[in-house]
């Protein structure tokens, strides 16, 4: 059962594809300038979350993961972009320079971020953040907090598109 304050949302995924829908659910409500951070240790689902909300976003292209190259980028049909960006081999906030965060919110594009807390002081405050841990086996833990009055609409219609008529 999710818990939802304005700011909170905790529920568990069973499985990779329900993760998947998941993110559809959360892709198909992106706009621009979103910034979706993915926090969590290796394997716990992050880049399966990314892949959904890729797919509900409308991209034109599969995601993949980007841990080698640090930043993919999509487009949609109408030309909005989507990107990616991997953070597991930078080492603080200066390095946020290098994979120009600022600049791509202020090009439009929403951003989904993995490993957000190796470049934690140059994060916008207002965000959602997604924690999510391994649980057993094929269940993950997903812990959704909004900052910022957008990204509090952002996740109350997660939670309404989600779980309102049943689960995903
Ligand atoms: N409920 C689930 N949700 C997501 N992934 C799951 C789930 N159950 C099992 N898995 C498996 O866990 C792994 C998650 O891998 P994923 O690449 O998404 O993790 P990640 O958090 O992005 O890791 P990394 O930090 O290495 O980028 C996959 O192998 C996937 O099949
Ligand atoms: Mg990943």
């Amino acid at each position: 059962m999710p818990i939802l304050d304005a700011h909170a949302l905790d529920f568990i995924s069973y499985n990779y594809d329900q993760t998947l829908r998941y993110g559809v659910k959360l892709g198909q409500l992106l706009q621009p300038r979103d910034l979706v951070c993915l926090s969590g240790q290796l394997g716990a689902g992050k880049t399966a979350l990314a892949i959904g909300i890729g797919r509900g976003w409308g991209a034109l292209q599969p995601v993949t993961s980007p841990s080698y190259v640090l930043a993919n980028e999509y487009s949609r049909a109408d030309g909005a972009q989507l990107h990616h960006l991997d953070c597991f081999r930078l080492a603080d906030a200066s390095d946020a320079e290098h994979i120009c965060l600022d600049e791509r919110l202020a090009a439009g594009a929403s951003l989904m971020v993995e490993w957000p807390e190796n470049i934690a002081a140059a994060l916008p405050r207002e965000r959602l953040w997604v924690g999510m841990s391994y649980f057993e086996e094929e269940k993950r833990s997903l812990g959704m907090r909004a900052a910022g009055e957008r990204f509090e609409r952002l996740l109350a219609g997660f939670q309404k598109t989600a779980f309102q008529h049943g689960n995903v």
